[in-house]
């Protein structure tokens, strides 16, 4: 027996070998080791059960409708991974095909979103959505801090402009996180009972000199809907020509950028509106790769200013760069550009109508399901299947009063394995404007979920409304209350 194949318990003991029965190995009658790196090694095959074992604890990906993000790829797609999870992305010189296919993307990406005849698109990758978005953030503050050349100055803050961006109570927390770490006033457009976007009054009501953007979410996390960023742009060419200021939109695209284009190719909303500079996008979403990917494209070059560029003679070569970590994995790049390439347009259109369809039986099924004793529904609607992404939002019928919530109903369908997550959506967070609280649950219908799945969704639903209707209400079903000083916002993605 060599010093490698003995085995060590979680405090660093000597244990039994690797010959040893499996399950009654040392490591397995301990604690695992939580706080320190152990003194020493441990049996592969004893580290590897301990892993993998805690795992089995995690709910079921395929279950997840909590979340926006790819729980499914093909085999092909899995082989082409782990070829490439060796390989850096940041290591152009050394990788040069994995670049190569980079590029291509970045190509594709910033074509598919329509740039004008004449355009010259740029788009990077970038680790998910969240970067991608503060990428296109950072490009407008930069602009605008070149246009207000006295923002940094000694003279106390409030003489000097500062920037502000208009958003809606909606977007996802990475605008709120945008905000708040490069420290620009975020001027968000509340949410009121009944309308869960932002409008192009609104927008125009608050855009000033100092606005250096608005970012319009192309399907928002709370209920899946589209902005009107066809009228935002309206307003916004309006305000050029009235008031001579010329204020970008950024789309968040997270999840509408790889389904909009594939199912209602005739929306306007992205690079042939005027005012729209950058759009980001969540390769890992609806692109239909495995996190972390993500991608942000700019119409034109002009509008990513080069001092935010870095050129880096480094591992070998000479390489341009804009984004927040050097290095990343190349494998989601290499799947995104194997995803393209078996999809084409028509594959992608093809998947989106097929979960559409599943979204649609879901939502009707949730609206059908009614009380025994007064045929009342138990759910209204807030989302729009058909119109945008195949996400299935729904309330509560406000006219009943059933003794539970949408948080119970989660909780319990947690016991039966389905992740369906339960919030209440934002609101003008002030508490000053009136509005009820609207309690919703979400379910975001991905690649593989099948109709029989939603089938034994709906089953699953109606047991458990009929155990909540008898009584068995969970006592320990509400989210525990934000600590002090931290920013409350549901994120699940
Ligand atoms: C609209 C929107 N923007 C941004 C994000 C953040 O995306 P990521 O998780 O890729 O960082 C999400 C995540 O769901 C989202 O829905």
């Amino acid at each position: 027996m060599t010093e490698s194949t003995r085995a060590a318990d979680a405090n660093g003991e000597e244990g039994m070998t690797s010959t040893d029965p499996v399950y009654a190995e040392r490591p397995f009658m301990g604690r695992a080791p939580s706080e320190s790196i152990p003194a020493r090694s441990m049996d592969p095959d004893a580290a590897y059960r301990l892993v993998r074992d805690e795992l089995t604890l995690d709910g079921k990906p395929k279950l997840n409708c909590a979340s926006f993000v790819t729980t499914w790829m093909d085999p092909w797609a899995d082989a082409l991974m782990e070829t490439s999870r060796n390989r850096n992305l940041a290591d152009e010189s050394e990788y040069p095909a994995t670049t190569e296919i980079a590029e291509r993307c970045r190509r594709m990406v910033a074509n598919l979103w329509n740039p004008p005849a004449g355009a010259d698109p740029i788009a990077t990758y970038a680790i998910g959505s969240s970067e991608a978005g503060m990428l296109g953030g950072i490009a407008m503050l930069r602009r605008w801090q070149k246009a207000h050349r006295d923002w940094k100055s000694d003279k106390p803050r409030a003489s000097v402009p500062q920037p502000n961006l208009v958003m809606g109570r909606d977007v996802q927390v990475c605008w709120d996180k945008f905000a708040e770490y490069f420290d620009i006033e975020p001027k968000f457009i509340p949410m009121r009972e009944g309308q869960y976007t932002i409008t192009p009054e609104a927008v125009k009501d608050r855009v000033d000199e100092n606005t250096i953007g608005v970012i319009c979410t192309l399907g928002t996390t709370f209920t899946g809907e589209y902005e009107d960023v066809e009228g935002i742009n309206r307003a916004l060419v309006d305000v050029k020509r009235e008031r001579g200021l010329d204020v970008p939109i950024h789309v968040d695209g997270a999840s509408g950028g790889f389904v909009a284009p594939f199912d209602r190719p005739e929306l306007l909303w992205d690079f042939r509106l005027e005012q729209v500079r950058s759009i980001n996008a969540s390769g890992h979403k609806f692109g239909l790769v495995y996190p972390g990917l993500g991608w942000v494209a700019w119409r034109d070059k002009s509008f990513l200013p080069d001092d935010l560029k870095f050129s880096l003679n480094y591992l070998g070569g000479d390489e341009t760069t804009f984004n927040l970590n050097f290095s990343r994995p190349s494998a989601q790049v290499v799947a995104q550009y194997y995803e393209f390439l078996r999809l084409g347009h028509v594959g992608y259109s093809e998947l989106v109508a097929a979960m559409k369809t599943a979204a649609r039986r879901l939502q009707r099924g949730l609206l059908d399901l009614a009380r025994e004793r007064d045929r009342q529904p138990y759910f209204q609607a807030l989302s729009d299947v058909d119109a945008y992404l195949p996400v299935v939002a729904i309330r509560l019928n406000p006219s009943i009063e059933p003794g539970f919530d949408v948080f119970h109903i989660s909780h319990k369908l947690r016991q039966h394995g389905w992740i369906v997550p339960a919030y209440s959506l934002p609101r003008d967070l002030d508490g000053k404007d009136g509005n009820p609280e609207v309690d919703v649950l979400r379910m975001v219908v991905r690649e593989g979920f099948s109709v029989d799945m939603v089938d034994k969704l709906l089953a699953d639903y109606r047991t458990v409304l009929g155990e909540l209707e008898d009584g068995d209400v969970p006592q320990d079903a509400h989210p525990a209350p934000v600590p002090g000083g931290v920013h409350a916002k549901f994120s699940q993605c």
